[in-house]
């Protein structure tokens, strides 16, 4: 009889986590199921687990911190209505212990027999820690952490910095309380300057790659700690840039007109976008360096919401190449719904085994039965056709947009080819077009996938592979003018590299599309439109082609493409001034 521990993540990217027997068999975001992006109650992927798994022996709950209890039995919600089904199961609340959930999910996956994880994160659990031997306390919310952890199940924490509202610093040799700003803090002010939301640091990323080093750009950090006089910080969500006290960043237009218009954006936000990205990965660097130092251990893994920075994850490699790095790809709070039911795990069956990520598809398989039910439920919108895949990497190569939905959907924030929306990388115009038709900025980068074995021909891989899409790295000089839908202006690209083990399909398609135009390279980004959440279900998948200009969704499992029969709707591009959809906020 197997053992099933369910992993409740409450929080702007609420989850669920199914581990059986130590192995992971399913998760999900909850905004997957319910559409609202960043949704942070995560009931309808514990009903989810309830309808699909059927048991659930132990819930575990993180988050970042214990959950209020409910009236009348003393338990939070989610431990609630998991027992309404399994009135004995066992619970375990683990809110307290943010950073340690980020470093057991990292660990787990990283494959590892023994590493150091570093944590990189806004605002974690808030915690109170001894400070010394004469029993004084101090409190502040997690920011940065280095753990050493070995099998089953020990994580030794050797240094935490926090960050906290008020107060005075304290630094020991272990910790470090600061009433300033932690990396992500610092980062998170400049998101909220350059009008995006606070956890919006990809769009930020992207930009970056447009500015330069520019002495209008006071210094943003002082040491490690972001700097006091130029950020205000606001724990556990906020942080903002002091325009009072430099003046250079009061703002003389609405963020929202050079999102929409590259004309309109000025040297001050394109270089403080490089400015943030080129210090923190730096001050980050440092963290893995002091990580290495302190552990003896070059094995390190990175994790926290600051671990999805695939342009810093690059530099790390550069600037560090005696180390052995693991990227994890769920590594946003999301991922810490796994790293709680494989910590509960191993530690109650004091379980040594290694499983290292070998997937990303988590999500729930939708029987072709299912698919076909859909399909004739929308019969009056669509035709079929049987398709090969070279006849679909033919249409693809004509400047068609052609979606692909198989499988279980992806877990983490990257459409990895079983819900994603596909190109020619090759049309120099490609990048502007796509851009307008899912309705995100101008100037936010395209991903590519290319053939694990023709990586190294067309990018700087930096001696390794991106199965999970981890790392924007050099493109190849000479390939730079053929790929330029996926090439970003400093000449990077986020690149996926995929075998025929990882993903059969796609790795078929990309092969097709390679024999017909010699590019091993598909241009890839998320099936979704802007500020949506990614597609779950093949109905989502189809609302989308309806409300876009999109015409087509390949389906590799029935080995049939969709085309789109009704007539493009007049949907807002996000790029208008006035529209009541999206306010042009996009
Ligand atoms: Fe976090």
């Amino acid at each position: 009889m197997s053992y099933q521990i369910l992993g409740v993540n409450p929080g702007h990217n609420g989850s669920v986590a199914l581990v059986r027997d130590g192995e992971l068999i399913y998760y999900t975001e909850e905004e997957r199921l319910s559409g609202v992006k960043y949704d942070g109650n995560p009931f309808r992927g514990i009903m989810e687990v309830i309808n699909t798994y059927g048991q659930i022996d132990e819930i575990v709950t993180c988050g970042t911190h214990d959950l209020p209890k409910m009236p009348w039995n003393g338990e939070d919600a989610y431990t609630t209505l998991v027992r309404k089904y399994f009135p004995k199961v066992k619970t375990t609340a683990l809110g307290h212990e943010h950073h340690l959930m980020h470093a057991a999910t990292a660990f787990y996956n990283s494959g590892f027999e023994k590493a150091v994880v570093v944590v990189v994160d806004g605002a974690g659990s808030f915690k109170k820690e001894k400070i010394d031997d004469s029993g004084n306390e101090i409190e502040g919310f997690e920011a940065e952490s280095i753990w050493i952890c070995e099998y089953p199940a020990k994580f030794v924490m050797v240094y935490k910095a926090y960050g906290q509202n008020i107060g005075v610093r304290v630094v020991t040799p272990q910790f470090d309380f600061d009433n300033a700003v932690n990396i992500t803090k610092a980062y998170e002010a400049v998101s909220h300057y350059l009008g995006f939301g606070f956890i919006e640091a990809g769009k930020t990323m992207g930009l970056s790659s447009y500015g330069k080093h520019s002495d209008d750009i006071p210094n943003l950090f002082i040491g490690n700690r972001g700097s006091k006089d130029l950020f205000v910080p606001h724990y556990p969500a906020g942080s903002f840039i002091d325009v009072n006290r430099f003046p250079q960043f009061i703002q003389k237009q609405d963020p929202r007109a050079w999102h929409r218009d590259p004309s309109k954006l000025s040297d001050i936000e394109k270089n403080l976008a490089w400015q943030i990205q080129h210090d923190s990965q730096q001050k980050v660097a440092g963290l893995i360096d002091q990580a290495m130092k302190m552990s003896g251990i070059n094995q390190v893994a990175m994790a926290g919401g600051y671990g999805l920075n695939c342009v810093a994850n690059y530099y790390y490699k550069k600037v560090l190449p005696n180390i052995e790095l693991y990227n994890e790809p769920i590594s946003h709070d999301g991922g810490t719904a796994i790293g709680a039911a494989k910590f509960v795990w191993h530690t109650n069956n004091q379980d040594t085994t290694i499983r290292p990520q070998t997937s990303i598809y988590y999500g729930k398989q939708y029987p072709n039965e299912e698919l076909q039910r859909v399909l004739d439920d929308n019969s009056d919108k669509i035709t079929l056709s049987l398709m090969t895949p070279k006849k679909i990497a033919k249409l693809i190569a004509d400047k068609n947009i052609v979606a692909i939905f198989q499988g279980g959907a992806e877990a983490g924030p990257r459409a990895l080819g079983n819900r994603s929306i596909l190109y020619d990388p090759r049309d120099p115009g490609g990048k502007d077009m796509v851009n307008l038709v899912k309705g995100r900025e101008w100037f936010r980068p395209f991903a590519g996938t290319v053939l694990e074995e023709c990586a190294d021909d067309w990018f700087d891989m930096a001696g390794g592979t991106s199965p999970w899409m981890m790392y924007a790295v050099n493109v190849v000089v000479d390939k730079v003018k053929l790929i330029p839908a996926v090439t970003h202006v400093d000449e990077t690209c986020r690149v996926q590299t995929v075998n025929k083990e990882q993903n059969k399909h796609y790795y078929g398609l990309i092969s097709e599309f390679n024999k017909l135009t010699g590019v091993p390279v598909i241009f890839n980004t998320s099936f979704n439109l802007a500020g949506r959440p990614l597609v779950e279900t093949l109905q989502d998948a189809l609302d989308t082609l309806y409300a876009s200009k999109m015409r087509y969704i390949w389906l590799p499992e029935l080995k049939m493409l969709i085309t789109k029969t009704i007539e493009d709707p007049s949907v807002c591009s996000g790029q208008c001034e006035t529209c009541e959809d999206c306010h042009g906020t996009v």
